[in-house]
């Protein structure tokens, strides 16, 4: 089939997410004058190395991207397996001034570099400044940049000087109200190496 999402795509549901699949979640956690917020974010990645640099995008205004406004800074806590029901917890559409840290019950720790809370349980944390926030195209859509400036990784996840993904086993979003679980993975040279 072909079609122009402008003229709709005649499916029962959209399809757009699911041909993006799978995405990482950067599980982002703010702190702003009415308290501290965690919600999930799909729309989210690394876009540099040097500096490190992350994004993850916004449709519709949302108490993270007023927090980051307000601050300058957010953290992205990695999810895994046994963080899903937490982290799906955190995204309901609570009354702002209510901790979402509380609601996913999990524990809130202290970021290193910047005044805001991180969740503790996650894999790996990234401390970062907002380096850009971006209005796209269509109603209420933002794209959040930020530099990396800390790094959190949970011992139990390092084996042999690697970060090892088959012990963390990342959490990642799907289609419709689809996720799936990295639980395998191999190693690919590229044509240059030998
Ligand atoms: C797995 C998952 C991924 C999500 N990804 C996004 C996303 O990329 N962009 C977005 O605007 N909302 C996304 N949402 C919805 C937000 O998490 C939800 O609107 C949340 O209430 C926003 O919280 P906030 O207003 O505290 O920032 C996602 C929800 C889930 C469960």
């Amino acid at each position: 089939m072909f079609y122009r999402p402008a003229d709709g795509h005649g499916l029962p549901h959209n399809p757009f997410n699911a041909i993006i699949a799978p995405r990482p979640i950067g599980w982002i956690s703010t702190r702003c004058s009415t308290g501290d917020n965690l919600a999930p974010y799909s729309f989210f990645n690394a876009v540099a190395y040097v500096p490190p640099q992350v994004m993850f995008a916004s449709t519709g205004r949302k108490d993270s991207v007023r927090a980051i406004r307000e601050t300058g800074v957010f953290a992205v806590n990695l999810v895994s397996e046994g963080l899903l029901h937490q982290m799906n917890a955190s995204s309901a559409p609570l009354a702002r001034g209510i901790d979402e840290f509380a609601v996913a019950g999990v524990t809130k720790a202290e970021c290193e570099t910047i005044s805001c809370p991180r969740v503790l349980e996650s894999p790996a944390t990234l401390e970062c400044c907002m380096t850009q926030v971006l209005q796209l195209a269509g109603k209420d859509n933002f794209v959040i940049l930020g530099e990396v400036i800390g790094v959190h990784l949970r011992d139990e996840f390092l084996r042999d000087g690697r970060y090892d993904l088959r012990l963390v086993r990342p959490l990642a979003r799907c289609g419709y109200r689809d996720y799936t679980v990295v639980g395998d993975q191999f190693a690919l040279n590229r044509p240059d190496e030998t």
